[in-house]
């Protein structure tokens, strides 16, 4: 069948909407048929060459280059179509995507470590991951889809372990944010800076990701959290969601909140999750750390990025942890489903986090509003 995407084409392109010819679905594979997809920063990192490969690596999975792309990664939609040996979802079924696959049977997945799923090595670029073929053709050559998910798409075609069965009556638009950004926010605070009652928390960076790390503050008891943007109208934002404090840098923090909220101490979490993670910003987080305090990486970096700032010396005398997380080191098939709940019993605020709705064909539109300053989260709605 064919579809409408938006893709990119080339190194810092545009998102364009394209017709994709889109096969139906393999052994293990489902046709969904999307209703929201949210635009995290992570497609614009590969637009800018942030997440990429050495070409021996993208030889291997088949491809010269991460272009063309299908770009989205957070959505929500109804299955539409399912493949051979597909049991666990059927048509009709409310789905939300997940960027990091869960297949139940690996290693990480079996222990209990999902967002560690072995198929994510396969989520970079290439064909599916069912079967190494390709269900997605642009002008009659193969292409690439985000995460091997694709969401900016009217129609995607996904391997299961890509798919989070959601409940008939929960909410569509709160599923695809909840999909990336909020749940590995909430994650990044709750289980992976494994927040306990009474902290104070600062979260640096108050995007779609920073939200949902505000959220996992406040919802896991920390005393104060600390909103730290560059953008005044973020930190705005954030103090409606839970902030308690803001700052509109980590240097304006340490001077001007930290000191008498936490008596000098500074803050026991620092979670970092700016647009791009730059390696000075490590060492700025470690310096508004406590003494036994964590600070959380999880806004991405440049894939070739070797070097950071970082006190060694600050960092082993204040007995201090730097940790880095892939979707909030949370298992998206028991995350998307709680932080749903969470929406629907008014804990979770997305609404307040969504700033504009766009159509496919505004991708790029979408995309310049983040890059100004102006969106929150936008979301695209297919009709
Ligand atoms: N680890 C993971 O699994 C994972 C998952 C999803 C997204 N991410 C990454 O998390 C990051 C955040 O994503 P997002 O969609 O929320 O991005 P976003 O662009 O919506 O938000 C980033 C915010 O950071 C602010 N900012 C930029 N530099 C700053 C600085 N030096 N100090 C303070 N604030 C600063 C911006 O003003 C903006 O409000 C991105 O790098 C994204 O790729 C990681
Ligand atoms: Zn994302
Ligand atoms: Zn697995």
């Amino acid at each position: 069948m064919k579809v409408r995407a938006s893709v990119v084409s080339e190194l810092h392109g545009k998102w364009e909407t394209k017709e994709i010819e889109l096969d139906e679905p393999h052994a293990g594979e489902v046709r969904v048929k999307m209703a929201f997809s949210g635009m995290c920063h992570s497609d614009e990192h590969v637009r800018t060459g942030d997440i990429s490969q050495a070409p021996e690596v993208l030889q291997f999975f088949g491809v010269d280059s991460m272009f063309p792309l299908i770009g989205g990664h957070e959505g929500s939609g109804i299955v539409e179509a399912v493949g051979p040996n597909v049991t666990a979802l059927a048509p009709g079924d409310k789905v939300a995507v997940s960027f990091v696959p869960a297949c139940g049977r690996c290693e990480p997945c079996a222990s209990g470590r999902q967002y560690l799923c072995d198929l994510t090595s396969m989520t970079l670029a290439g064909p599916m991951m069912s079967d190494m073929t390709w269900r997605h053709h642009l002008d009659g050559k193969n292409v690439n889809r985000m995460a091997q998910l694709g969401t900016f798409s009217d129609y995607i075609v996904v391997n299961e372990a890509s798919l989070v069965k959601i409940e008939p009556w929960q909410d569509l638009r709160a599923a695809a944010l909840i999909s990336c950004g909020v749940s590995t926010g909430f994650g990044s605070v709750v289980d992976r800076g494994a927040v306990q009652p009474g902290e104070v928390v600062a979260v640096v960076g108050c995007g779609g990701v920073g939200s949902g790390a505000i959220q996992g503050a406040r919802i896991g008891g920390a005393r104060a959290v600390v909103a730290i943007d560059l953008n005044q109208s973020k930190v705005d934002r954030a103090m409606k969601i839970g902030a308690t404090h803001g700052a509109t840098s980590m240097i304006d923090a340490a001077f001007n909140v930290l000191p008498d909220l936490t008596f000098g101490r500074n803050a026991d979490m620092v979670v970092l999750t700016p647009g791009v993670l730059t390696g000075d910003l490590i060492e700025q987080a470690r310096s508004i750390c406590a003494k036994g305090g964590r600070i959380v990486a999880t806004a991405i970096a440049p894939f070739d990025q070797n070097s950071t700032e970082l006190n060694l010396f600050g960092l082993a005398m204040f007995n201090q942890a730097l940790l880095g997380t892939v979707f909030g080191s949370a298992n998206p098939r028991f995350q998307i489903p709680k932080l749903l709940r969470l929406y629907e019993k008014g804990m979770l605020d997305i609404d307040t986090i969504i700033t504009q709705e766009y159509t496919l064909d505004e991708v790029q539109k979408g995309y310049d509003d983040l890059e100004a300053g102006t969106n929150v989260r936008g979301v695209v709605r297919f009709d």
